[in-house]
């Protein structure tokens, strides 16, 4: 097993929880508030989540501030960028998460399994993790992620988010995204994958997944925003989201 899935693996038997730090990157105290949340949240979570809400305002030093307090308080971090370049863009873009302190970083597939394969294998020499855009949680994405295409080594045509999968099996990454919003999605994913890959699933609460339907399904890890970050108690409601997922 690779080291970002033992490290996160461990620390999920806590919580199954990743919190998505996203604040309007106008606000005042991005670092303060992110902060606060580790030292307030981190019992009830396994992961923090941050994507261009902090990453465009803030800089290096305040970046690696973030992602110190997250270890130090058993936290792994991802960082969402969904990242989809070309090899050289994306080899100097992950070295400079890592640099950051970075565990992980999402990626988006479309690149093609030539580029995928080899963000996986440069982040596992560095004992990072990657893990894959699958099936994204907003409604819409049915449109697209559901789409019949034909892979050119294959005769016969499957949904996208298929093939996504299968690049992501072939290039050994840690984990997929499929939104809890699409519990079928999640179960017919699971049923593939076994234990090889973990899947991870944003669009909990606010945009109407529900957590217990999202793990039965086969999610092992929900990403969680808005519902926390927004609560009037965000400790009770990272606590309830936790023990729900148990
Ligand atoms: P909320 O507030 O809706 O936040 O709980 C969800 C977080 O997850 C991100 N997100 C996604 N990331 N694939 C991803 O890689 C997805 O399908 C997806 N849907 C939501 C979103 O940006 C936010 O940080």
């Amino acid at each position: 097993m690779t080291k970002f899935k033992t490290r996160i693996l461990k620390s999920s038997t806590q919580s199954r929880i990743i919190l998505a730090n996203d604040y309007d990157s106008r606000e005042k105290k991005l670092v303060q508030h992110t902060i606060r949340n580790i030292e307030t949240l981190h019992e009830y979570l396994c992961a923090i989540k941050l994507n261009f809400h902090l990453l465009l305002p803030l800089g290096k030093k305040e970046i690696i501030r973030i992602n110190k307090t997250a270890h130090q308080h058993g936290l792994q971090t991802i960082a969402d960028i969904k990242l989809n370049d070309i090899g050289n863009t994306n080899e100097i873009t992950t070295k400079t998460l890592w640099d950051f302190g970075f565990d992980a970083v999402i990626v988006n597939p479309i690149m093609g399994a030539q580029s995928l394969k080899k963000i996986v294998t440069s982040a596992h020499r560095q004992d990072k993790g990657v893990i894959v855009l699958c099936h994204m949680s907003a409604p819409e994405a049915k449109l697209s992620y559901d789409m019949n295409v034909k892979s050119s080594n294959d005769s016969k045509t499957i949904p996208l988010y298929q093939l996504f999968l299968k690049l992501a099996m072939s290039s050994k990454a840690d984990g997929i995204i499929v939104g809890g919003t699409f519990p079928r999605i999640i179960s017919k994913c699971k049923k593939t994958t076994g234990k090889k890959l973990n899947i991870y699933s944003p669009g909990i609460g606010t945009q109407g997944g529900k957590a217990k339907e999202a793990i039965s399904s086969g999610s092992d890890f929900l990403i969680i925003g808005r519902t926390i970050l927004n609560s009037k108690d965000p400790v009770y409601t990272a606590k309830q989201l936790q023990l729900s997922c148990i």
